[in-house]
């Protein structure tokens, strides 16, 4: 009897432990299945889908086209073909669903003489847009990390 009631007694602790054990295995699995819910939502997502794009883009647009230090650039420009292209292409450069086609940055900006100073100019205006739609701090600084690589395509006047 007493040897019986060790043995059930060992196997209740036995499976309490491996049921203590499996409740810590599925928290683990279910905190870091969140966690990568987090990271592995797309950029574009996370900025609030193309039409939240297109209402930043709306506002950096506006912002890049009467800032005196880079306005001139944009005289003469088809303004509402380069709002929708800068949309495409900043939804498709933030893995969204969007198909940029239009030409290579270097194409699209040859000649126009852009210095650092300007890309600078240009990526706080952006900056401003992102905030003023409240982009969170670690999203505005991947979609500026993206941009920030075109810089040696676009700019092509050095001081
Ligand atoms: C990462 C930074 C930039 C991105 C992603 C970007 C993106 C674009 C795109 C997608 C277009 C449309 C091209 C097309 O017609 O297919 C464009 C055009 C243009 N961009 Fe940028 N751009 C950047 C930086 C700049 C800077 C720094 C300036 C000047 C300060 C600038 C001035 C212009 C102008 C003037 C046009 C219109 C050209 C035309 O009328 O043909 N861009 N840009």
């Amino acid at each position: 009897m007493g040897s019986d009631f060790d043995f059930l007694t060992l196997l209740a602790i036995a499976n309490g432990v491996r049921a203590s054990h499996t409740k810590v295995a599925l928290a683990v699995l279910l905190s870091a299945s969140c966690a990568s819910v987090r990271v592995d939502t797309p950029l574009y997502e996370r900025l609030g889908g193309p039409r939240a794009i297109h209402v930043i883009v709306d506002d950096f647009v506006g912002r890049v086209t009467t800032a005196p230090r880079i306005r001139r650039f944009f005289e003469g420009s088809n303004l509402p073909l380069v709002r929708e292209q800068v949309t495409q292409f900043i939804c498709q450069a933030a893995g969204g669903p969007r198909t940029y086609l239009g030409v290579d940055m270097k194409t699209a900006h040859v000649g126009l003489g852009i210095s650092d100073a300007d890309f600078d100019a240009l990526a706080d205006d952006l900056n401003a847009s992102l905030d003023k739609f409240n982009i969170a701090a670690r999203d505005k600084a991947e979609l500026l990390a993206i941009l920030g690589r075109m810089r040696v395509d676009i700019v092509e006047k050095k001081p």
